[in-house]
C-alpha cells in the first residue's frame, strides 16, 4: 500500500489502474470502515481510501480538535484489508487560501437541520475527492444514511458519473453501531447508549405491526434526549433514523424498514 499526500501524486498513481473504488473516511478506523474496504476490494481492481478530517463539516462548537486521529494504526489496518492507496491530503491543498466554492444540496432532512453547514462540508469534500480520484464506485456506510441520501442526490443533480454503494452498519455484539465517536463514551454512557439501537428495533417492530414507528422510537429511548427521529427514503429503501445525545456525545443510528441495501 502506498500513502500519498498530494493530489498530483494520486492522479499519477491512478493512471491506467482499471476499475477504481474510493472509500472516503475521516480515519479512526473500526470494523465498519473495514467492511467498506473489503466491499471495495471484492469489486474493484484498485482500492483508494481517503483519510481527511474535513474541517468544513464541523461547526465551531463541534469536536474537530478532539476527533480521534491515529494515522499509523489506520495505515496498518488499511494495508491488512488490502487497500492499494491511502490518500492523506493536507487541509492546505484541499482548502487553499481564497477557497470559495461550496456544494449546497437543498434538501438536507433532520440531520442537516440539526447540524447547520455540516452537509455542505460533506458534499463539497466528497465532490472534491470524486474529482481527484475519479472512481467508478464510492463506498459509504448505512450508519450515515442521511449522508448517503444527500450524496445520491448530489450525484444525480450534478451528473457525476459514479455508482454509490451503501454497506450495512456494523454493530458491536450488544447492538451498538460502530462509530469513531463511541471512543468518547464512558463505560456508563456506553451502557446508556444501547437505548438508541433498542429504540430503533422497537420502531421496526411497530412498523411491522402497522403502528407509528417514529412514536415507538420516541417512547423507547429510555431517557436519552432525541435530536430527531425521522423516516428516510434512500432510493426506495425506507429507513428509520434517529440521533440522540449521551452525555456530551451525539450518536446517530438507523434501521431499514423496507427494501434491501444490497
Ligand atoms: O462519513 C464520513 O466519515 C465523512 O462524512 C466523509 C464522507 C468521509 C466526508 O468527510
Amino acid at each position: 500500500m502506498k500513502t500519498l499526500r498530494t493530489i498530483a501524486t494520486v492522479r499519477q498513481s491512478l493512471a491506467g489502474r482499471g476499475r477504481v473504488g474510493l472509500v472516503p473516511t475521516m480515519g479512526a478506523f473500526h470494523e465498519g470502515h473495514l467492511a467498506l474496504f473489503r466491499a471495495a476490494r471484492e469489486e474493484c481492481e484498485t482500492v483508494v481510501v481517503s483519510l481527511f478530517v474535513n474541517p468544513a463539516q464541523f461547526a465551531a462548537n463541534e469536536d474537530l480538535s478532539r476527533y480521534p486521529r491515529d494515522e499509523t494504526r489506520d495505515a496498518e489496518l488499511a494495508e491488512e484489508a488490502g487497500v492499494d492507496i491511502l490518500l492523506v491530503p493536507s487541509a492546505e491543498e484541499m482548502y487553499p487560501d481564497g477557497y470559495a466554492t461550496w456544494v449546497d444540496v437543498e434538501e438536507i432532512g433532520a440531520e442537516g437541520a440539526a447540524r447547520p453547514g455540516h452537509f455542505r462540508g460533506v458534499a463539497t469534500v466528497c465532490l472534491k475527492l470524486f474529482n481527484i480520484v475519479q472512481p467508478q464506485v464510492a463506498y459509504f456506510g448505512q450508519k450515515d444514511a442521511q449522508q448517503a441520501v444527500l450524496l445520491l442526490r448530489m450525484i444525480r443533480d450534478l451528473n457525476v458519473d459514479l455508482d454509490l454503494r451503501i454497506v450495512p452498519t456494523v454493530r458491536d455484539v450488544d447492538g451498538l453501531a460502530l462509530s469513531s465517536r463511541n471512543a468518547y463514551l464512558s463505560e456508563r454512557e456506553r451502557r446508556q447508549a444501547l437505548a438508541l439501537p433498542r429504540a430503533l428495533e422497537a420502531g421496526r417492530a411497530a412498523n411491522v405491526e402497522d403502528s407509528d414507528p417514529v412514536a415507538a422510537v420516541r417512547g423507547a429511548l429510555n431517557g436519552l434526549e432525541p435530536d430527531y427521529v425521522e423516516l428516510l427514503d434512500l432510493d426506495g429503501i425506507k429507513i428509520l433514523a434517529a440521533a440522540a445525545r449521551v452525555g456530551s456525545t451525539r450518536l446517530i443510528d438507523n434501521v431499514v424498514l423496507e427494501g434491501d441495501l444490497k
